[in-house]
């Protein structure tokens, strides 16, 4: 795990905007490019119109960065509490998005504020992923 990214990805769960689940999200995204862009999830009284963590983050890494390296997931890291003993990984929307500006072995480390996870790669968490090859 990058410690760093996880610090990033931990700072920026204390800034969730979650009054609804009270459910607070972080996610760090190292680019291919060597910046950090972080997200965190984004509620709303139309509960629906919320967002997760790891989209904000995604949304953040695009609205900095041109098509390349600087817009392509080297490493991600998201941080939130377990849900009872099981660590929180992305929903499936999120895989998908994160898929967008990912390669297969991609590693997604998921990980509790203590500093405890596990990390997956990308296509263990969405396997036989769809994709259409005109991200780069
Ligand atoms: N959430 C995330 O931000 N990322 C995840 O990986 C799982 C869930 C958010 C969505 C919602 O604001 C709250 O956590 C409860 O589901």
């Amino acid at each position: 795990m990058n410690r760093d990214l996880f610090e990033q990805a931990r700072a920026v769960r204390d800034r969730a905007h979650a009054p609804y689940s009270k459910f607070h999200v972080g996610a760090a995204i190292l680019s291919e490019a060597g910046a950090v862009h972080v997200g965190a999830n984004v509620e709303n009284a139309s509960f629906p119109e919320g967002c997760c963590a790891e989209t904000s983050a995604i949304s953040a890494m695009v609205a900095a960065s041109q098509v390349g390296p600087g817009r392509r997931i080297a490493e991600v890291t998201v941080v939130a509490d377990r849900i009872e003993g099981r660590l929180t990984t992305p929903c499936g929307g999120c895989r998908q998005r994160l898929a967008e500006f990912s390669g297969p072995a991609t590693p997604v480390h998921v990980i509790d504020p203590s500093g405890e996870g596990k990390t997956w790669r990308m296509d263990e968490l969405l396997p036989a992923a769809f994709a259409m090859d005109e991200t780069t």
